[in-house]
């Protein structure tokens, strides 16, 4: 089944982790992919990987000059841009007594001015073709809260704001905009947790593990996919009922 059969998506953090398997997932779904990720040797070897269809652009999303260039060079490359997944983020986790302003800023301008800069470079597009899927990674604790994440809570939480606003705004544009709220997910970003705390966030989970990207990239390709296309301005917990 080819659900995403000739759409372009622009996959920010798309190297390795969640967006990687999410690329991987869009190809076998019929889309062609741009890749956008800071990181260029990852980037290059991820899209070769995958094949053909898919083309790295290294783009630094918390620089708006370089994510328009992007999005001018991605829409000359393939011609239209029907889906944007706004999955690049990072944690730089620290209790509020310790963390540092440096900390607290480089998190927002990732998670949070990051986003806002590739959906405002991308969604002109959208609305020029009258289509377009705009996927926003939030978190779980974008919901509830986390200890000694602060600064990324925020932009988590952050993020469901914006999807909410953009759903209003960009509605009656033919554009979907919605989030996902991943639990905990077998990635790098998880490896740096002490093996005692996955244990536990384990036995917290009813399903009893952690996620694993794929199952992410499954979530992004029905909300990317005219299957959802009456779903805008959710926020869909894949999660495996670590919240309820
Ligand atoms: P990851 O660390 O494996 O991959 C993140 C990617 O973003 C990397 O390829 C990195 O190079 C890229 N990136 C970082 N800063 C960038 C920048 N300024 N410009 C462009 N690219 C940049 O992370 P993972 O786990 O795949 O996470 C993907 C998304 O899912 C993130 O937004 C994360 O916050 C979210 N998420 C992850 C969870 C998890 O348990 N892994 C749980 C909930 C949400």
């Amino acid at each position: 089944m080819e659900r995403l059969k000739d759409k372009v998506a622009v996959i920010t953090g798309g190297a390795n982790g969640i967006g990687k398997a999410t690329a991987q997932k869009f190809i076998t779904e019929g889309a062609q992919v741009a890749i956008w990720d800071i990181v260029k040797e990852k980037g290059e070897e991820t899209a070769k990987e995958l094949g053909n269809n898919t083309k790295f652009y290294q783009v630094d999303t918390t620089s708006f000059d370089q994510v328009e260039k992007a999005a001018q060079q991605t829409h000359q490359d393939f011609g239209k841009i029907d889906i944007l997944i706004n999955n690049a983020g990072i944690t730089q986790d620290a209790t509020l007594a310790k963390m540092s302003i440096e900390q607290w800023q480089k998190v927002l301008d990732v998670n949070l001015n990051g986003v806002f800069y590739c959906t405002k470079a991308i969604s002109p597009f959208m609305v020029e073709q009258a289509y377009g899927r705009i996927v926003n990674a939030s978190s779980v604790v974008g919901i509830y809260g986390n200890f000694g994440q602060t600064n990324y809570v925020a932009t988590k939480a952050g993020v469901i704001g914006m999807t909410k606003t953009w759903a209003r705004e960009l509605g009656r544009k033919g554009i979907t905009v919605n989030a996902i709220a991943p639990g905990f997910i077998a990635t790098e970003m998880v490896k740096s947790i002490p093996e005692k705390v996955i244990n536990m966030l384990e036995g917290k989970t009813p399903l009893g593990r952690l996620g694993q990207p794929e199952e992410i990239a499954n979530a992004y390709a029905f909300l990317a996919s005219d299957e959802a296309s009456f779903i805008s301005g959710a926020t869909l917990s894949v999660d495996g009922a670590v919240t309820i």
